[in-house]
């Protein structure tokens, strides 16, 4: 059997008025079910355009995202979009936390979209529990700082009990207390649930949090040895 998430190729350039920026240039690899993979590498290498297509939000210019079987090439957007909402939490790099709903409702909206008719109160509160949020509930973004925000957004993803976490860089701009809160709710979960996660990040030491590192430089999957930040001295 294949792995759970296969990215098999993947091309995508940007165009900006006349001039292309190569985002991915061939990128391949594979995630098996119930694993924690992490995505290093600079600036600017692609981790978060690579993010998108995994997510099935954005189309490659070529090549093949499978996940648990499907090809999002060969889903219909309404099928791609029907499959993002049942399969995959996402925790995006700014947290795309919806401004006028407090921190109750933006968790509870990924329940009522998701279409999966299992909304667990319990859970629900568990959750908010592990990430320090219960106090904070009735609070809108604005009103949180931002480690609170990222942990609404990581609440968001993961109380739909998703099958696959995506995070682009959920520990980015947190204190190390929130970070370690952040990397221990993405670990037990994984472990809880059996969830696939990838999760992106700058950090070497959250990176070392996963049971495996996938280096990026210039759109392409590279041997660790080749990524001068982990490179011995
Ligand atoms: N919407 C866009 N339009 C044009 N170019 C883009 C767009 N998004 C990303 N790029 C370019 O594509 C390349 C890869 O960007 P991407 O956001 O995937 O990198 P990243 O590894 O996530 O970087 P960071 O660590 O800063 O978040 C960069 O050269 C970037 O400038
Ligand atoms: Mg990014």
């Amino acid at each position: 059997m294949g792995a759970f998430i296969e990215a098999i190729d993947l091309h995508k350039t940007y165009r900006v008025g006349k001039i292309d920026v190569p985002a991915l240039r061939g990128v391949s690899f594979g995630v098996q079910k119930g694993e924690f993979v992490t995505v290093v590498g600079p600036s600017g290498s692609g981790k978060s355009t690579l993010f998108y297509l995994l997510g099935g939000l954005t189309r490659a210019d070529s090549g093949r995202v499978i996940m648990d079987g499907d090809d999002f090439a060969t889903l219909s957007d309404a099928q791609r979009t029907r499959m993002r909402k049942r399969k995959i939490g996402f925790v995006f790099q700014k947290f795309n936390l919806l401004p006028t709903l407090d921190a109750r409702s933006n968790i509870a909206i990924a329940q009522e979209i998701s279409g999966n008719g299992d909304r667990d109160p319990a859970f629900f509160l568990r959750i908010c529990d592990l990430l320090g949020l219960t106090k904070r509930l009735n609070h809108r973004p604005s009103e949180l700082s931002g480690g609170e925000q990222q942990r609404v957004a990581l609440a968001r993803a993961l109380v739909n009990k998703p099958a696959v976490v995506l995070a682009d860089e959920p520990t980015g701009n947190l204190d190390t207390e929130n970070s370690n809160a952040v990397l221990k709710m993405l670990r037990q979960s994984n472990q809880e649930l059996g969830q696939t996660v990838l999760m992106i990040t700058h950090n070497p030491e959250a990176a070392r949090f996963g049971d495996r590192i996938i280096h990026m430089r210039d759109g392409h999957v590279v041997q660790p040895e080749e990524d001068p930040q982990w490179a011995p001295h």
